[in-house]
């Protein structure tokens, strides 16, 4: 079979939290780790999704910097993998163009965010028309976007966590789109590699998933967060009444999250439900578990940590790295970007 070609991207909007590390980075470095010599690995800082939403230009150049030294930090490396920032490969908006004029508006339309967007979901008040004349077509159109990041790689396998499948159905929507439009098969359809990892919820609310997005920064851990934030963010981590411990999701949701975080730190390999056992016959209360977790997270985050500040200290290698990275994406999306406009006529 021909070799892998393995696609993704994350967006560069703040330092990752332990939900983006367990359920997406920590995947990509064991991809970059495991997968058969030929196999070509391409992760992308995709910059152009971030302007989606209002950004301040100095945040966002710093943010961008973050995020390539947050991608080292965490183990990825640019003599196994393409490390690149979108904005630095203009194939990828170009073939989003293209796609665009064979892409249907109704399925667009019909798509999760952008409902969720307008508040068309179920029990939700609908926006007003002033409200939704003020939406922008970026929001709209960015899962083309999404889908000329993947294809302009001639990706095989996308890994992605549970909430992205419907982009990827998307894409592969495309694909067929352009192919019947073209006649040929020009694009190549993506698989989706659906990461392993257990969703990481909110530390202030076991109830919904840890999220960059929510307004308490204690909600979350970032992955250079010092042992001493850590210890504090975990130390006010929301459980319940009950000063034990014991693995229980639907009964004890904020326990159970701070097992599965030990046990994505226990060096052991112990299942979330082990360790709860575990636990809970040596009679551990809350105060000391909750300790016991941020000494594991601390642990498990010091070398990412050391790597990180290394990095960002070191401007000149950043650099480097990004235009390697262009480099090198430039060229395989170049490839694609031939047959593309053979195909069209242009
Ligand atoms: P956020 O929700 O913080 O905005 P993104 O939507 O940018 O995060 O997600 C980036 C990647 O991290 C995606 O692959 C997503 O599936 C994964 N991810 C985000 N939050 C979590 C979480 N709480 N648990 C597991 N994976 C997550
Ligand atoms: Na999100």
């Amino acid at each position: 079979s021909p070799p892998q070609v393995i696609f993704s991207g994350i967006q560069p909007t703040g330092i990752p939290h332990l939900g983006n590390y367990l359920g997406a980075l920590q995947n990509w470095v064991k991809l970059q780790n495991s997968s058969p010599p030929g196999t070509k690995l391409l992760y992308s800082i995709v910059d152009l999704h971030a302007i989606t939403v209002p950004q301040n230009p100095e945040q966002l150049r710093r943010w961008k910097r973050e995020s390539l030294a947050t991608l080292l930090a965490v183990g990825l490396d640019e003599r196994k993998a393409v490390l690149f920032f979108q904005s630095d490969v203009q194939a990828h908006s170009e073939l989003m163009w293209i796609l665009s004029c064979t892409a249907s508006m109704g399925y667009l339309s019909r798509m999760t965010q952008w409902k969720s967007k307008l508040a068309l979901e179920e029990g939700a008040s609908p926006l007003d028309e002033s409200s939704k004349a003020k939406l922008k077509l970026g929001l709209f159109s960015y899962p083309v976007l999404q889908a000329a990041d993947i294809l302009v790689h001639r990706a095989t396998h996308v890994p992605v966590g549970e909430d992205q499948s419907q982009h990827l159905e998307f894409a592969r929507e495309c694909v067929t789109n352009f192919n019947h439009t073209y006649g040929g098969e020009h694009l190549v359809a993506p698989q989706t590699l659906l990461s392993p990892a257990k969703r990481i919820m909110s530390l202030t609310d076991p109830s919904s998933k840890m999220s960059k997005s929510a307004t308490n920064p204690s909600s979350r851990i970032l992955i250079t967060d010092s042992p001493s934030t850590i210890k504090r963010k975990l130390a006010s981590a929301l459980t319940d009444s009950s000063n034990s411990v014991s693995y229980s999701p639907s009964s004890r949701p904020g326990v159970t999250n701070l097992l599965h975080l030990l046990s994505a730190f226990d060096s052991t390999g112990k299942s979330a439900e082990e360790l709860g056992m575990e636990l809970e016959r040596s009679g551990m209360g809350l105060g000391a578990f909750k300790s016991l977790v941020a000494e594991a997270v601390s642990e498990g985050l010091k070398g990412v940590r050391e790597r990180f500040e290394r990095v960002m200290g070191d401007e000149g290698y950043l650099e480097g790295v990004a235009e390697r990275g262009a480099v090198r994406a430039r060229e395989s999306a170049g490839e694609t970007m031939k047959i593309v406009r053979k195909a069209v006529g242009l």
